[in-house]
């Protein structure tokens, strides 16, 4: 039966800039790793043996499917009625489960479980958040894969989910501006996760979340609305000029088309007709992508487009390139290295918590939406990954942490 050693530090990367649906080439799992060095950080002395004790599993015992169990291998009958015996003597006691939802180990959805996690003590500059809500994010996954693991290896089991909003329980060292009781909103800390009752948020990522602002909302905001914020930055989109969001119905998508259009841009977005609804919705132009979408696009714009954010990557984003003259103008969250291959380039991410600030009074004054989908409570967290694993996420998927 697997053990798990408290104590031990790992380095784990708090941002994983993304990176594109599964990584092409070897040196970008180590390049983004390493890219986020700096961001590398502690996970906390917290985690009790009976996750392990669930790792060596196989069945699917009835209680264990309630508690998010995806999948699980045999081994021995003993440890499965072992199993069923940890989780009904919990049950018996009232436990409360699960504390997490995360991984041990990279790999498939096969190595995702329930995890026992003791409240983590916030470090230096690290706020600890009883979380109710956590966002669901493509680069969760990627994680779990261990597509981020050079440099980063895995020591101890972790949470999966990088954004959450809650309510700041304990204020680490060295922090300003935050206090117990506080409801705020961030990108959680190095070696922490966000799909659990309690996360260690970076508190320089973090922002206050407006009363207006629901939990789940303002848990959507951090990595996709961030991110969507950025990029819009970046490309220097002014009145007027027109920009293509290649991939429209995602997390970014939706933010960006909204920061687009108020600025008085032209926004047309490739997605599948599920998608038409909402992107129109969003004032933007549905271009269905597949063979043929760059001619799609000048169907409606012959002299193409100023600019273009990729959100898909590879031959989607390679499609579509030509219809930017200005290859500057051409950023990807995704595939920096098929934006270089075509003269564009990737998003930098800033995630300063001031500019999360900025991010969600603009949800507070009805100005962004995160279009938040599905709402799934912690004790279904696998069917929340599934479904944005899936790549056909519509908008924001958020898990609720009662
Ligand atoms: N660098 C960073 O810091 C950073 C931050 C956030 C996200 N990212 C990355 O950016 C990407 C997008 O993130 P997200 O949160 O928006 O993802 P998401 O919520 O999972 O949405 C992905 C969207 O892509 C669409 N799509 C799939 N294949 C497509 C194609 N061939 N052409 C056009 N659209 C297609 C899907 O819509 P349909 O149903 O219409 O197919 C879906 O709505 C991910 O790879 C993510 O890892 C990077």
């Amino acid at each position: 039966m697997a053990r798990v050693t408290p104590g031990t530090r790992n380095n784990f990367t708090q941002c994983l800039a993304g990176g594109q649906s599964r990584p092409r080439h070897a040196w970008q799992t180590g390049a983004i790793a390493m890219q986020n060095a700096g961001q590398y950080g502690r996970i906390p002395d917290s985690v009790k043996g009976g996750s392990a004790l669930r790792r060596g599993v196989t069945r699917r015992p009835p209680a264990a499917e309630r508690f998010g169990f995806p999948r699980m291998n045999l081994r021995s009958r003993e440890t499965s009625l072992l199993m069923a015996e940890v989780l009904d003597v919990a049950e018996s006691r009232e436990v409360t489960m699960p504390t997490a939802y995360g991984f041990a180990r990279y790999g498939g959805t096969d190595v995702q479980e329930v995890l026992d996690l003791d409240r983590p003590t916030p470090g230096a500059g690290e706020l600890l958040v009883a979380v109710r809500a956590a966002g669901v994010n493509p680069m969760d996954w990627k994680i779990r894969e261990g597509y981020l693991a050079a440099g980063v290896p895995l020591a101890r089991p972790v949470a999966l989910g990088r954004e959450v909003a809650g309510v700041v329980e304990e204020v680490g060292q060295d922090v300003d501006g935050f206090s117990v009781h506080d409801e705020v909103l961030g990108t959680v800390a190095p070696g922490s996760g966000g799909f659990a009752e309690y996360a260690l948020v970076t508190a320089s990522a973090a922002a206050k979340k407006p009363p207006q602002v629901s939990f789940t909302d303002a848990a959507a905001l951090p990595i996709a609305a961030g991110t969507a914020y950025d990029a819009i930055g970046q490309l220097e989109l002014r009145e007027g000029e027109s920009l293509l969001i290649n991939g429209i119905g995602g997390g970014v998508g939706v933010a960006a088309a909204q920061l687009a259009r108020d600025l008085g841009v032209f926004v047309l977005g490739t997605g599948s007709e599920e998608k038409r609804e909402l992107t129109e919705a969003l004032g933007a132009t549905l271009v269905p992508y597949g063979d043929g979408v760059a001619d799609r696009v000048r169907e409606i714009m012959p002299n193409g487009v100023d600019a273009i954010l990729d959100l898909v990557g590879g031959d989607a984003l390679r499609s579509v390139a030509d219809l930017v003259s200005d290859r500057s103008r051409l950023l990807t969250t995704t595939d920096p290295d098929a934006a270089a291959d075509v003269g564009g380039g990737g998003v930098e991410r800033d995630g300063r918590g001031a500019v999360l600030a900025e991010i969600v009074a603009l949800v507070a004054d009805g100005k962004l939406d995160p279009h938040v989908s599905d709402v799934v409570p912690l004790d279904r967290a696998a069917e929340a990954l599934a479904s944005v694993e899936t790549g056909h996420a519509r908008g924001k998927v958020v898990i609720s942490v009662p």
